[in-house]
């Protein structure tokens, strides 16, 4: 670890990773700035660390003037802030000018503060229908959908600020995180917490094309633990680097597996027609991540899939209330719009306001 690394800001921080990543840096001993406009972020999910080792402000990435005021001071950014997949199919303009034009904005102003490192989370969605099994960083690029495409955009930008002005830049590609404090609700709805809060329902699990399509997930503490290495090591500079779990898994499998897991084995699987342009698989191949990073993924996904079980179970928020929340065809922008809020929560495992911003 780089010993000059004592303050890092994390952008999106009160999201599903980003707050993992936040508790992580904490424990680590850094001080953490968090920027999150809270559109999909939860401010209870910072509520347990120490004002003083982890402040969450209330702004928008793309406010360029708060950003240089945030950044200021901080050693390494770690930008994660984004909207995500479905979002881009039902709003691609939009989802472009935060994940892409928002990117180059921060980009300005980490070059500006000379930064020491900046993290970008690009996705495996860069690979699109390029992915035919384990993917090494080299692999052709051609992303199907339009957040793929923006995160590439993203990530061309960031490699370019690295070649171009030499600011000190790793881009990682994330393959699917999954585990406590994943989306269930809305648009950023993902496909494990959804499987799992119907099968504790007893309610069928819906799967989109045939079921063989595949994934590589990863536990999100194993993911978060490779950003924040990312951040730390000098040597990773320079890199675009997959974090994974290596392990391929098809849709049908895990289906499987959460009822398995849940012990409802009475509990259908539907097929409904495919999402637009899904990906017939994504897996990562993780040697460089071994040999930048020092990383291993540690939890296997029937382990994570308890893991997030016995976390629905302590948060003490029943099953039925959070499937309110869950929107089926969550690509579809109608639906996405009819279902917003329909438990009063805002898709939110608590339904506390935010605080105000701290700034
Ligand atoms: N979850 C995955 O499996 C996965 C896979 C590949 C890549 N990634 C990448 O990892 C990062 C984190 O993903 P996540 O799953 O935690 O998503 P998330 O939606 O939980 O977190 C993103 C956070 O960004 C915030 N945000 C959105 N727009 C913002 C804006 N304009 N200004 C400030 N904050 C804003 C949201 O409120 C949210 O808290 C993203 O960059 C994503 O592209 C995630």
């Amino acid at each position: 670890m780089d010993d000059e690394v004592r303050k890092v800001m994390i952008t999106g921080g009160a999201g599903f990773i980003g707050s993992e990543l936040s508790h992580q840096a904490v424990a680590r001993g850094l001080t953490v700035e968090v920027v999150d406009n809270l559109v999909n972020g939860n401010p209870d999910y910072l509520a347990d660390l120490p004002a003083d080792r982890c402040r969450l402000s209330v702004a928008d990435v793309r406010d360029r003037d708060a950003m240089r005021e945030l950044m200021a001071g901080c050693d390494v950014v770690y930008h994660l802030a984004c909207l995500g997949v479905r979002h881009s199919i039902h709003s691609p303009m939009d989802n472009h000018d935060v994940n892409a034009t928002g990117t180059i904005g921060l980009l300005e102003v980490a070059r500006e503060l000379e930064v020491k490192q900046l993290v970008y989370t690009s996705s495996a969605e860069v690979y699109g229908s390029a992915c035919h099994g384990p993917v090494v960083e080299e692999n052709e690029l051609a992303p199907t959908n339009p957040y793929g495409a923006a995160k590439l955009g993203a990530e061309s930008y960031v490699r370019s600020f690295h070649t171009c002005y030499g600011l000190p830049t790793v881009v990682l590609r994330l393959f699917n995180a999954f585990g406590p404090r994943e989306h269930h609700e809305g648009d950023c709805g993902e496909v494990i917490p959804k499987f799992l809060l119907r099968a504790l329902a007893g309610r069928p699990l819906v799967v989109f094309g045939d079921g063989t399509q595949t994934r590589d997930f990863n536990f999100v503490a194993d993911t978060a633990r490779a950003i924040l290495e990312a951040g730390l090591r000098p040597a990773a500079v320079g890199h675009v680097i997959n974090v994974g779990s290596g392990v391929e898994t098809s849709v049908n499998d895990l289906a499987r597996m959460v009822i398995d897991v849940v012990g409802n084995p009475g509990v259908e699987v539907v097929h409904e027609a495919a999402r637009p342009a899904d990906i017939a698989r994504m897996c990562a191949n993780g040697t460089k991540a071994r040999d930048i990073l020092g990383y291993t993924p540690e939890v296997a996904l029937a382990d994570g899939l308890r893991r997030l079980n016995d976390w629905y179970a302590k948060e003490g928020m029943t099953f039925e209330s959070l499937l309110m929340d869950e929107c089926v065809h969550n690509w579809v922008g109608d639906e996405v719009a009819a279902t917003a809020g329909r438990s009063g929560a805002g898709g939110r495992l608590s339904p506390r306001p935010a605080p105000p911003a701290r700034r």
